[in-house]
């Protein structure tokens, strides 16, 4: 299950809990929490291969990277083999350590010219643009994706033969339908079926690890060789490190309010270091509700938290709130973005 160190794709990561990309929400103050506990690799949010080549700085702001932060990888979302080797060869100078490729994202902007989840309607395609990438650099390339469109078009297992030939050097599922969204239970059946199909192929599991026990469980499920965390590391980016003790057999200690407030304290001085004003406040409150949806007894601070309109009126709530009367809850609970 865990290993510390991880080998893959010929290079050494310190294991095999991985965090993942997150659109929106792996920026670069997220990834400075999320590092601290020393995942094995952690991912940037995805960015499109046409803004890329394009040089469009927004997207190059998205893979903003400090030198602690390896190992690190980049993830690539488009489905033009025509770029996918000078995009790879971009995200390997800027010290990328490995590069993904997107086909997961199921949102209609992105799957309409065939990206993201669409390219799972087209495995063809995975392979040209993965060939392209392995053909193009010397980091690993790998792959994340659904398990299939939808429940009558399951293709994973042939999407991790296509991704193995093509030389990718690991596959990650996440085990839900791109028509599934972000709902109901995530199907680890699928991955343990591509571990099955490829014994010698690395296999990462992904989806519904919001705690150390489900890390075990996925690990035990499907044989998997790596985990991907997604949004089990909102508001709680130590859960690396409580996977680590889990699956070492240690006790986890139990988190208390101060805890929360200390940790919610860093990401927002993180967050004050890395964006003007206005933008920081709009994710104090995304990032906020994170935290505090994990403790009970919060929610008049969360309120709150939508309703003022500067960094520092946040501080003062965060610090004058009543930590002491707040309840951890033992498990995480589902947050939404
Ligand atoms: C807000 C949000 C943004 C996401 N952005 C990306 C992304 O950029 N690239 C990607 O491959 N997956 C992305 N995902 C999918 C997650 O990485 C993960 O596969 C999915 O949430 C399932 O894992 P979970 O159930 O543990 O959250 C995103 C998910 C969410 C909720």
């Amino acid at each position: 299950m865990l290993k510390r160190p991880f080998i893959f794709g010929g290079i050494e990561l310190p294991s095999n809990v991985f965090c993942a990309p997150l659109a929106g929400c792996s920026d670069l103050p997220f990834r400075r929490m999320t590092t601290a506990h020393r995942p094995g690799l952690v991912f940037c949010e995805m960015v499109k291969m046409d803004a890329l080549v394009r040089h469009d700085p927004g997207t190059y702001r998205l893979l903003d990277y400090e030198a602690d932060m390896h190992p690190i990888g980049a993830q690539l979302c488009g489905s033009k083999p025509s770029l996918a080797a000078v995009c790879a060869r971009i995200c390997e100078d800027l010290g990328f350590d490995v590069i993904d490729l997107n086909c997961g994202c199921p949102v209609d902007k992105v799957t309409k010219d065939g990206s993201g989840s669409g390219l799972l309607k087209t495995p063809e395609i995975i392979g040209d643009i993965i060939a392209e990438m392995v053909a193009a650099v010397k980091i690993p390339v790998t792959v994340k994706m659904r398990t299939g469109w939808d429940n009558d078009h399951i293709n994973c297992v042939d999407i991790c033969g296509i991704a193995k030939r093509a030389g990718a050097s690991a596959a990650c599922i996440h085990g839900r339908t791109r028509s599934q969204g972000y709902k109901g239970p995530a199907d680890w059946s699928h991955i343990r079926a591509c571990k099955e199909a490829f014994p010698e192929f690395c296999i990462i599991g992904n989806g519904d690890i919001f705690n150390a026990k489900a890390a075990e469980k996925i690990f035990l499920d499907t044989k998997c060789d790596a985990i991907l965390v997604s949004r089990g590391t909102f508001g709680q980016p130590w859960i690396v490190e409580d996977i680590y003790r889990q699956l070492s057999g240690e006790n986890i200690p139990l988190k208390d309010g101060f805890s929360y407030r200390d940790h919610l304290l860093e990401h927002m001085q993180h967050i004050i270091e890395y964006q003007p004003e206005r933008k920081a406040v709009l994710d104090m409150r995304r990032v906020g509700c994170w935290y505090l949806k994990q403790a009970i007894g919060t929610r008049k601070l969360r309120e709150s938290l939508n309703q003022v309109k500067t960094m520092e009126e946040i501080r003062i709530l965060i610090e004058n709130y009543a930590w002491h009367e707040v309840v951890v809850a033992e498990e995480m609970v589902e947050v939404e973005a």
